[in-house]
């Protein structure tokens, strides 16, 4: 046993020698290192030598969402999804899939809507299909996105209570769940949201649902943290204590939305010191990831600052998120992270 432990460690130290490129390192230190990929890219040389050179997971940005897989009452698009998941396997990469239950990107004739048996008998059906289509494929879902507001109360949406699925609370979450793991028994299942990296109000509430869902018996295994940052992340003793905490649930958690925006220029450009700033707030993510077992993955929201989510959403005053330049050149966060791999300890 102590020997086959020791030849391990040593296998990994070589392999963590040897290591070049961002993969090398994370599958060297035994974690998923992921991007949300745009299948529309794929047949761009650059965009997907870069993706499969650099990430050893994927995840289809916008693909695999309620609109654009069903964007009729009886009409599948699997298409662009199936592109993503062929791409991963060919490359040995493993598959997150996104979403089940959210409240954007759904389709217009789902949005008229107002019969909760009916909208109960939908979101039933569309989590049977899509994931029955994936499973086996995908190794982890967001099963629920965003369901929490700031203030940690339910959000209103098509789902929770407008009219809702016909449960009260948070027993749509719960139903969401169930459904899911019917679906697809092997799959890991996450609770999924932005702003909850810290401890707030809705960190403390994703926290309960969490834990209330465990006590239960619904079968949740994760939590996924977006940490979609700005150049003032929460305090890192903070994120660390709200790992620790969902961790001590038996839970997983995955870094599943990783980008830190700057102020950019009118060509969409950061300055030296931005980027350098945001290349520190990048290595202090990946080390306070790799400090927790719990922590499993790692994932940036797009490969390039060239097709980043980022400019769009914010009018072009923000931009310049993510680790590869708008000519795939790696900017200072790709070293930083590369740095924060070679040396995080207890792993
Ligand atoms: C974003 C995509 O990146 C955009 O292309 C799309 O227009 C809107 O959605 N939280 C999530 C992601 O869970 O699905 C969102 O992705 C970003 C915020």
């Amino acid at each position: 046993m102590l020997l086959a432990r020791f030849a391990l460690i040593l296998v990994g130290a070589a392999a963590l020698a040897q290591a070049q490129t961002l993969r090398e390192l994370a599958t060297a230190r035994g974690i998923r290192f992921g991007a949300a990929v745009n299948p529309a890219l794929l047949n761009q040389p650059e965009y997907a030598t870069a993706l499969a050179r650099e990430f050893n997971q994927a995840e289809p940005e916008n693909a695999m969402k309620f609109g654009p897989i069903q964007p009729g009452v009886e009409r599948y698009n699997f298409g662009p999804a199936d592109q993503v998941v062929s791409f991963a396997i060919q490359h040995h990469m493993a598959i997150r899939g996104h979403n089940m239950v959210w409240h954007r990107q759904n389709p217009g004739w789902l949005m008229g809507e107002k019969d909760p048996a009916k909208l109960s008998a939908i979101l039933r059906n569309h989590i049977q299909t899509v994931m029955g289509h994936f499973a086996g494929k995908i190794y982890a879902w967001d099963v629920v996105n965003e369901a929490l507001l700031d203030d940690g109360s339910i959000r209103p949406t098509v789902w929770s209570n407008a009219p809702g699925i016909g449960l009260k609370g948070t027993d749509y979450i719960e139903q969401a769940f169930r459904w899911a793991h019917e679906a697809d028994p092997k799959a890991l299942l996450f609770y999924n949201d932005y702003d909850a990296e810290g401890l707030n109000a809705k960190s403390d509430a994703i926290y309960n649902l969490a834990k209330d869902l465990k006590m239960k018996g619904a079968p949740i295994d994760g939590v996924g943290l977006q940490m979609h940052l700005t150049l003032h992340p929460p305090p890192l003793a903070e994120m660390g204590a709200n790992l620790k905490r969902l961790a001590a649930l038996g839970l997983q958690v995955q870094i599943t939305e990783l980008d830190v925006r700057l102020p950019t220029d009118p060509t969409g450009h950061a300055t030296q010191a931005n980027l350098e700033a945001q290349a520190r707030i990048y290595g202090d993510v990946v080390s306070l990831c790799l400090k927790y077992p719990a922590c499993t993955a790692i994932q940036t929201w797009g490969v390039t600052d060239k097709y980043s989510w980022i400019p769009q959403e914010y009018h072009h005053t923000l931009g310049a998120a993510l680790p590869f330049d708008e000519n795939y050149k790696p900017k200072p966060a790709y070293g930083a992270i590369a740095q924060a791999f070679r040396s995080a300890a207890g792993r």
